[in-house]
């Protein structure tokens, strides 16, 4: 494997998860492999589970580890032709050539602005330091996707299913901030390739791309939709038609107790309480967002590894 953008790039989605649970049990193993290799990580936005799960990953291999965060180096111009006489001081040309140069990967999260739809589909940021690195690349959440995330949530599933074939449902939830699409397609996206019985929920209205939803079963009735569901994947995301819009702030689609029954709880995380989920269910049992988050640094270990072995 060469870059990690969508989790298309990986050969095998189940043997990347079974490799990810086998390395749970010997995290150290390949603690060689990336001697003298040096991971860059930039981070365009902020982050708790990316940052310190990736860098934990790339340590566990062995890597050197070097973060920085965007808002403290030179502005980035991104567009090309462009004279350069106002805020940006520097081409992403010439910063991820350079930056290249201190890394044997580079890790990039770089968020939609959700006011200009096809910029944001164009992936402008990440796919420009595929075009001008010289290393591979690796997304720790882009405008689109988020497949460290997507691969953390299939390794969590594989360990706590408790039948060949779970029911797992992508729920909408409420949020007071317009909130991007890529944790939403990619755990999307992942679900189409594992063996489950995958059903998203949401509004009438926040419909996502439908190149990422396909065939996928969209209930508009959450309660029908949650109806035996063994794992529910709660997240807001903004409206994608009416972009980067909040169209809805429907408090009743809050995950409950009386809804969630007998499911597991999933989330990302970060999670505002009694917005999205209520107390009750994220301090229950059913809740198993610490171990999704602990899958993190699995899912980039399996990830880097794999970046490595390619060389
Ligand atoms: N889930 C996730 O990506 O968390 P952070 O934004 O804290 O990295």
């Amino acid at each position: 494997m060469n870059n990690y953008i969508n989790i298309k790039d990986l050969p095998s989605v189940e043997l990347a998860v079974q490799e990810a649970i086998s390395l749970k049990s010997d995290p150290n193993k390949y603690r060689s492999l990336g001697t003298h290799k040096t991971l860059v990580m930039l981070f365009f936005n902020a982050s708790l589970r990316t940052r310190l799960s990736t860098e934990k990953a790339a340590k566990q291999l062995g890597m050197d580890v070097i973060v920085l965060n965007v808002t403290d180096a030179w502005q980035l111009e991104f567009d090309s032709g462009v004279i350069m006489n106002l805020d940006k001081s520097e081409h992403v040309k010439e910063a991820a050539q350079v930056i290249s140069q201190y890394a044997d990967i580079l890790a990039v999260r770089a968020f939609p602005s959700l006011k200009d739809k096809e910029k944001d589909l164009s992936e402008w940021i990440i796919t420009s330091f595929v075009n001008y690195a010289t290393v591979p690349i690796v997304n720790m959440e882009s405008a689109t996707g988020h497949p460290l995330q997507a691969l953390a949530d299939a390794i969590t599933i594989e360990e706590l299913k408790t039948k060949s074939k779970p029911k797992v449902v992508l729920s909408w939830a409420p949020h007071p901030k317009a909130l991007p699409h890529a944790v939403a397609n990619s755990f999307i996206e992942i679900m189409q390739t594992i063996d489950v019985d995958f059903t998203i929920t949401h509004p009438e209205g926040y419909e996502l791309h439908p190149d990422i939803v396909k065939d996928t079963s969209v209930v508009y009735d959450q309660e029908a939709a949650l109806k035996d569901a063994d794992f529910v994947y709660v997240k807001n995301w903004s409206n994608y038609k009416d972009y980067g819009k909040i169209t809805s702030e429907d408090s009743s689609w809050m995950m409950t107790q009386k809804k969630l029954k007998t499911a597991k709880f999933m989330h990302c995380l970060p999670v505002r309480r009694n917005v999205v989920v209520e107390d009750a269910v994220i301090d229950s049992e059913q809740s198993i967002v610490i171990a999704q988050s602990n899958n993190r640094t699995y899912a980039a270990q399996v990830v880097l590894k794999k970046i490595l072995e390619n060389g």
